[in-house]
């Protein structure tokens, strides 16, 4: 069983990745509980389709178990859910040393994490991720936060889950498009520091997305192997290693504004034109060839994922794009960090380019497109 160690001292925990593994969840969490009870969170379409397997396997280990079934969606990551979740979770008798179970995407995830983070100054938590953008990141690595108007992820904590259990069998029920969307982070990792698995995404993804289960076995594992090697390295995000996971992100965040957050443009498929546009600028600004920028463009077109401004469905020009950017977490004084690259598996932080220039720049592949 492929089994993935994040390495934080005391904090480390094991990603375990096999098909199935829901089935096995109570004998793998028996371990870590002082007392045999565990709440679990989960939303709506994830309860219709694997809450009943989770909660066998619970039983099947004699672990007693609550469960909390939530709206999905993205606005159930707000305040009025992590407050009606905390509350819960008080009512339910919780302690520090309770693990809560999150069932579900990136959503549940950090909400409950979040919620775990707080309640009687922090408890245990465990992620069972079900799309393939949780399996693959962000079920890994401890960041934990809920939309505020401001923006998203506005507010939130560093908090590591116990132990992560990521069954790609949950992944049949999934919606194509959520797991095109989750397709993306994995690219992301080639086009970080791994032109390999760039590679093997180019001759691979298709056959992943149609639901060739070996594929997604491997791209999961790889995926969750380089994250766990980034967060260890960095796990606050204090040097540059972390933030190249934003690879893709800070276009994509204004993408992400300027469709307003809706299901218009979803995170993973603004992370993909994110990701073409962030190669392409690279390539005008001469820092990487444009023969590299084109293979990562063609290649998110070939999966049907967006790939530049048209194809994420935005047609705001250059100026307002870039306004979205200075409200990145990230901007420091005016200027936002952006993720560069020298090619293929070559992505560096920059702080060289101003925000007029990125308006310029997405001007001229504004009417490239025209
Ligand atoms: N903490 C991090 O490091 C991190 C990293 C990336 C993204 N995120 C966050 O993750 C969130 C997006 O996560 P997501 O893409 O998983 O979205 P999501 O949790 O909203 O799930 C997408 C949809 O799929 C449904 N679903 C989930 N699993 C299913 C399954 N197996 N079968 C059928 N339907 C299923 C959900 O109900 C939902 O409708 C965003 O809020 C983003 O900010 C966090
Ligand atoms: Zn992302």
């Amino acid at each position: 069983m492929p089994c993935i160690t994040v390495a934080l001292g005391l904090r480390s925990y094991d990603v375990v990745i096999e098909a199935g593994v829901l089935a096995r969840a109570g004998a793998l969490i028996a371990p870590l509980l002082k007392r045999r009870w565990v709440p679990v969170v989960t939303d709506r379409n994830v309860a219709a389709a694997h809450l009943p397997m989770l909660l066998a396997a619970l039983d099947a280990a004699d672990i007693a178990h609550d469960v909390l079934v939530l709206e999905p969606g993205e606005a159930t990551k707000g305040w009025a859910r992590l407050a009606a979740l905390t509350e819960w979770l008080v009512a339910q008798g919780i302690e520090r040393s309770d693990h809560v179970v999150a069932l579900g995407g990136g959503v549940i995830g950090d909400l409950v994490g979040f919620s775990a983070s707080i309640v009687k100054r922090g408890c245990g938590f465990i992620q069972i991720p079900t799309t393939l953008l949780a399996q693959v990141d962000s079920s890994v690595g401890g960041k934990t936060a809920i939309n505020i108007a401001a923006g998203k992820n506005m507010v939130g904590a560093f908090h590591q889950p116990a132990l992560v259990l990521a069954d790609p069998a949950t992944l049949a029920t999934l919606p194509r498009r959520d797991l095109a969307a989750g397709y993306a982070e994995v690219v992301k990792y080639g086009l970080i520091d791994d032109a390999a698995f760039f590679d093997w995404c180019a001759s691979n993804g298709a056959a992943l997305l149609n639901g060739d289960a070996a594929a997604r076995a491997y791209a999961i594992a790889h995926s969750v192997a380089a994250k766990a090697r980034i967060v260890a390295a960095d796990e606050r995000e204090t040097q540059d290693i972390r933030a190249l996971l934003n690879l893709g992100h800070t276009f994509g965040h204004a993408l992400e504004a300027a469709t307003e957050y809706s299901d218009r443009l979803l995170h993973g498929e603004a992370v993909a034109a994110g990701m073409a546009l962030a190669h392409r600028f690279a390539a005008e600004a001469g820092l990487c060839s444009a023969s590299d920028a084109a293979r990562v463009a063609a290649h998110l077109a070939a999966v049907g994922l967006p790939h530049d401004l048209t194809s994420a469905g935005v047609a705001d020009d250059g100026r307002s794009l870039a306004a979205h950017m200075a409200h990145d977490k990230k901007a420091r004084g005016g200027a936002v960090p952006l993720i560069l690259t020298r090619g293929i598996g070559q992505a560096f932080v920059s702080s060289e380019y101003g925000l007029d220039r990125v308006a310029v720049f997405l001007d001229g592949v504004r009417s490239a497109e025209r």
